[in-house]
C-alpha cells in the first residue's frame, strides 16, 4: 500500500456517483454547509437506478476493482454502507459466496425496498438489506469482516464519532473501505463538500485503525482503507 498524492483542483459539480447533474432535482433536498457534509436524500430508487446503475458508470467506478481490493472470502460478512440500489451487491454477493452474508444498508427506506426486490430479482440470496440511521450504522459488535462506502462518505455527518462505531462492528483485523472522489474528479459532490484521501485517512486513524490509501487505477477516486488491530 502507498499514499497517493490527491490532485488539487476541483471543477465539476454532480449529485452523486453517476453523470453530473443538477443540485435541483424535486425528489432531492440539500443542506449545504461551508465544508460541511453534503445533507442530500436520496428518496425514489427508481430514479436513482438511472445514474447509479448506468453502465456508462463502470468507466470512472471500476466495481471489480473495487471489490479485488476487499479480498472477500468464501462465508466473509460484509456490510455496504449507504448501498443504494445495489450497485455493488451483485460483486459482493459473489465474493462472499453461499456461505456469506451481504448486508446492505441503507437510510432511506425506499432504497432498501428496492435492494430487496432487486437482490430478488437477481437471485442474490445472501444480500439481506436493512435500514439504518443517518447517526448508527446498527452494527453489532464484532460481526463483519468488510465495510464497504462507495459515494458515501461525503453525507456523513459527526464522522468521528461514526467511525468509531464502524471500528466496533469490525472483527479483530478487518477492514473498512473508504471511496469516494479526489478533489478534482469529473463527478462527485460540489467541491466544497469533497474530502481529500488525507483528511479520510485520519479520521480512520483517530478511530484507532491502521489507515492508508490504496494503490488503484480508479481514475477519480481513492480508496482508503481501514484495519481493525
Ligand atoms: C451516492 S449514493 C451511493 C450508493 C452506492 N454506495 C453506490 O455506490 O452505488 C449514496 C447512498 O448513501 C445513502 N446514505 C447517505 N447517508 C447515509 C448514512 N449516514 N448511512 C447509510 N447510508 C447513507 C443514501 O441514501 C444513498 O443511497
Amino acid at each position: 500500500m502507498q499514499v497517493r498524492q490527491a490532485a488539487s483542483l476541483a471543477l465539476v459539480v454532480s449529485a452523486c456517483g453517476g453523470a453530473p447533474m443538477p443540485l435541483t432535482r424535486p425528489e432531492a433536498t440539500h443542506v449545504h454547509g461551508a465544508h460541511g457534509p453534503l445533507v442530500h436524500r436520496f428518496q425514489s430508487a427508481e430514479q436513482w437506478a438511472k445514474e447509479l446503475d448506468d453502465p456508462a458508470r463502470d468507466e470512472w467506478q471500476k466495481p471489480a476493482e473495487v471489490v479485488a481490493a476487499m479480498r472477500l472470502e468464501p462465508g466473509a460478512t460484509v456490510a455496504d454502507l449507504g448501498a443504494g440500489t445495489g450497485y455493488f451487491e451483485p460483486l459482493l454477493s459473489r465474493g462472499v459466496g453461499a456461505s456469506g452474508i451481504v448486508l446492505a444498508l441503507d437510510v432511506e427506506p425506499d432504497m432498501v425496498r428496492y435492494l430487496g426486490e432487486r437482490a430478488q430479482r437477481e437471485h442474490l440470496a445472501n444480500v439481506r438489506p436493512g435500514l439504518v440511521a443517518t447517526d448508527d450504522p446498527k452494527l453489532a459488535p464484532q460481526t463483519v469482516d468488510r465495510i464497504l462506502v462507495v459515494d458515501v462518505w461525503h453525507h456523513i455527518d459527526a464522522r468521528d464519532a461514526y467511525v468509531v462505531k464502524l471500528r466496533d462492528a469490525l472483527k479483530p483485523g478487518g477492514k473498512l473501505f473508504v471511496v469516494d472522489f479526489e478533489p478534482d474528479a469529473k463527478h462527485g459532490p460540489p467541491p466544497r463538500h469533497r474530502l481529500a484521501s488525507a483528511t479520510v485517512e485520519r479520521e480512520l486513524a483517530t478511530a484507532g485503525l491502521a489507515a492508508a490509501t490504496l494503490t488503484e487505477t480508479l481514475p477519480e477516486q481513492y480508496i482508503v482503507v481501514g484495519t481493525r488491530p
